[in-house]
C-alpha cells in the first residue's frame, strides 16, 4: 500500500498496534537496491508488519550536494516493496514532512542535533549539518510510525552509530537492527549513488573495498599501528582517486584509535569520477 500522508500511516499503525502486531521500519531515500532489500527482508522476517519510508530528505543535503539530481524512482521502488511483502510504502512530500513554511527556511524547524564528538569526524567533517538532518528526519519517522524495530545498513556506519546514540540518549522506544553491507561480486559496496558511476569509474571504485580488505588482512597478520596500516592504502590509489579520509575508530564511540583492535572500524571516503563514495570494514 502506497501512502503519502502522515495521518494515513498513523491510522494504519494504530490499527496494527490494537491487534498486537509488531512493526518494523526501514527508512530509505528510495532508488532501492539489493542493500535496501536485505534490510526489508530482515524486517519482513522479524516483524508482523513492515513500513518502508521513501523520502529524499532535503534537510540532510548540504549546499552544493546532489539533492536535485538524487535518483527518484518511486514507481520501481513501490513494485520492489510489493514483491518483498512490505505492508506500507510511506512516500511523503517535503511539505508533508516539514510544512510549507518551514521548507522556506530551516530557521523555523525544531532539529535533533547529535553530539559534536560524533559529527566532527569522517563524513560529518565535510557534510556540515548532514547528521542534524538525518537525526531530525529519523526521529520524525520514529514518531510517525512508532516502530518496534528499525533497520539500518552498516554501509553508513557513522550514521548507524549516531542513530544508536540518539535512541539511547533520548530513550526512544525502538530497537535498532544493523545489517551487513551488501556488495557487488566485484567488492563494490551497493549505493544509490553508484548510478552516477561510468563503467570505467566502477573499476577505479574497487580501490575502496580493496584498501579495506587489505588493511583487514594486514591487521589479521599482526599489524596494529594505524599509521602503518594507512600506508598500505597508497598502492591502490592513483590519479582517478581523490581520497577524502581513511580513518580508524572505535566501532561504538567513533573515537579515533592509534592501535587497531577487534573493535575497530576502518572508514574510507573517496571521490571517483567526481562521485563521492564511502565504505568501511569492521576488523573484528
Ligand atoms: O541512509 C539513508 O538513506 C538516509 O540517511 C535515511 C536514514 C533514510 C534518512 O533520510
Amino acid at each position: 500500500m502506497l501512502l503519502h500522508t502522515i495521518k494515513e500511516v498513523q491510522e494504519q499503525v494504530k490499527q496494527w498496534k490494537k491487534e498486537g502486531l509488531s512493526v518494523g521500519l526501514v527508512p530509505t531515500m528510495g532508488a532501492l537496491h539489493n542493500g535496501h532489500l536485505s534490510l526489508i527482508k530482515k524486517s519482513v522476517e522479524m516483524c508482523d508488519r513492515t513500513v518502508v519510508s521513501v523520502f529524499v530528505n532535503p534537510i540532510q543535503f548540504c549546499p552544493g550536494e546532489d539533492l536535485d539530481k538524487y535518483p527518484r524512482t518511486l514507481e520501481q521502488d513501490t513494485k520492489l516493496c510489493e514483491q518483498a511483502n512490505v505492508d506500507i510504502v510511506f512516500a511523503p512530500t517535503p511539505a508533508q514532512m516539514y510544512g510549507e513554511n518551514q521548507m522556506r527556511t530551516n530557521d523555523f524547524l525544531t532539529y535533533v542535533i547529535p553530539p559534536f564528538f560524533y559529527v566532527n569526524k569522517l563524513c560529518g567533517k565535510s557534510r556540515i549539518g548532514h547528521f542534524d538532518g538525518v537525526c531530525t528526519v529519523v526521529n520524525k519517522l520514529f514518531n510517525i510510525v512508532q516502530p518496534d524495530f528499525a533497520f539500518f545498513g552498516e554501509k553508513d556506519a557513522q550514521q548507524l552509530a549516531i542513530i544508536k546514540k540518539m535512541v539511547k540518549d533520548l530513550n526512544i522506544p525502538v530497537e535498532i537492527i544493523s545489517c551487513p553491507i551488501v556488495r557487488e561480486e566485484s567488492g563494490l559496496a551497493l549505493s544509490s549513488r553508484n548510478k552516477y558511476l561510468s563503467q570505467e569509474d566502477k573499476i577505479h571504485a574497487l580501490a575502496l573495498s580493496k584498501i579495506l580488505n587489505n588493511i583487514k588482512s594486514c591487521y589479521k597478520k599482526g599489524i596494529t599501528n594505524t599509521s602503518a596500516l594507512k600506508e598500505t592504502a597508497y598502492g591502490f590509489l592513483n590519479e582517478h582517486h581523490e581520497l577524502e579520509y581513511l580513518e580508524f575508530t572505535d566501532n561504538t564511540t567513533l573515537e579515533p584509535v592509534e592501535s587497531a583492535t577487534d573493535n575497530t572500524r576502518v572508514f574510507i571516503a573517496c571521490k571517483v569520477g567526481g562521485v563521492r563514495l564511502i565504505d568501511n570494514i569492521f576488523l573484528g
